[in-house]
């Protein structure tokens, strides 16, 4: 006993999952931690306690099942969109990763393929795997813009079941128009999903792929709780589509995938939406700082509307890491060549990290 010898290639594990590895942002107990685009600012007080309150009204019910349905949840959701969004075309699950699970087991599965421009958010393939499916990466232009012509040619050229567009992207911060997410509808037979996880930090009159739903019923667009709503550890994603789609999705959910808890606490967070985004604007306020700061510095950020910045120039990423790594601070290095990316935290942490990015001296 006591002898756990058994490794993974000696388990009769499915085959399509032999040789790969699981999601592994470094987790590591920093003092500034800037690696996985958090909202560093938590749940403001004056909200905590509604959301406390609404907690305990659910704990005592909490020896029934949940609303499958979630349907206060839904309304409340339908309400934040606007556009005439209504609750039977909103879905919601525990993060947006569960939700775009969901999608790809109702559209994705064995023999079909999923698609995305690379590089884009890391979850989309080993979702992609995981449920059967293969993984199928495009082109972006060096500075990882899209233009609708080259979208469109890639995605008519791969016919894919399931498109991922990360709007903006994920880990380059990169916008992206509308015109390219129409062409690529337009080229396409699949499901198209626009990814929009960090649509609040984007410029306030830039619109969302949600104004363009009416009347395409393979489009989805999804969100998340966890940046800007600072509601990262309650795992709370949505998506917003034709009714027709949260059927298919119904159909591969499990009975009371969210938690009466978690039911409580989104529908209670979600009615004081003004100040849960209170720190939207510090924190795009940040990141321009960043920006800004890097560019004096000599390195290359490149456009963001997001809450992080990817930038490039960094003569040896892995060492810059670690150099910051050891002065306490966690940023990311995405495997892109001569870049790394941080996320935009309070004013505190973000001087931490300029300031000890600029000790290990200036590039120009
Ligand atoms: C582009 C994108 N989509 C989805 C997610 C998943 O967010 P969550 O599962 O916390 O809602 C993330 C998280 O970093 C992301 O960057």
């Amino acid at each position: 006993m006591g002898e756990v010898t058994a490794r993974l290639d000696d388990l009769p594990l499915r085959d399509d999952l032999r040789g790969m590895t699981p999601y592994g942002a470094p987790q590591a107990p920093l003092p500034v931690a800037l690696n996985v685009n958090e909202n560093t600012h938590p749940v403001p007080d004056e909200v905590a306690g509604d959301i406390l309150d609404s907690i305990a009204l659910a704990l005592r019910d909490v020896n029934r099942y949940p609303d499958r349905e979630f349907l206060a949840l839904r309304e409340a959701f339908a309400e934040y969109l606007g556009e005439g969004i209504t609750a039977d075309q909103i879905w919601a699950a525990n993060g947006s990763n569960e939700v775009l699970q969901h999608v790809l087991q109702a559209f994705g599965g064995p023999g079909r393929t999923a698609f995305g421009f690379g590089p884009t958010y890391s979850m989309y393939p080993l979702l992609t795997r995981a449920t059967g499916a293969t993984w199928v990466a495009g082109t972006r232009d060096d500075d990882f813009t899209l233009t609708p012509e080259s979208a469109a040619a890639q995605v008519a050229e791969m016919d894919p079941d399931v498109i991922f567009l990360c709007a903006p992207n994920n880990p380059t911060g990169t916008p992206m128009p509308l015109d390219v997410i129409t062409a690529v509808y337009d080229a396409s037979r699949g499901m198209v999903v626009v990814d929009e996880a960090y649509e609040e930090f984007a410029p306030h009159d830039e619109p969302s792929a949600v104004t363009l739903l009416g009347g395409r019923e393979r489009l989805i667009v999804s969100r998340t709780m966890s940046k800007a709503f600072a509601f990262a550890g309650a795992r709370v994603g949505y998506l917003a589509a034709d009714p027709a789609v949260v059927d298919a999705l119904r159909l591969v959910r499990l009975p009371y995938h969210l938690s009466a808890l978690t039911q409580a606490a989104a529908t209670a967070a979600l009615r004081h939406a003004p100040v849960m985004l209170g720190m939207v604007d510090e924190i795009v306020a940040q990141r321009d700082r960043i920006s800004a700061t890097l560019e004096a510095l000599g390195y290359q950020p490149h456009p963001s509307w997001t809450n992080f910045v990817l930038f490039g120039g960094v003569d040896d990423p892995a060492a810059t890491f670690r150099a910051l790594f050891d002065r306490g601070i966690l940023i990311r290095d995405v495997g892109i060549a001569h870049h790394l990316r941080v996320t935009a935290g309070t004013e505190a942490e973000t001087t931490a990290f300029l300031d000890a990015l600029a000790s290990l001296g200036s590039k120009s």
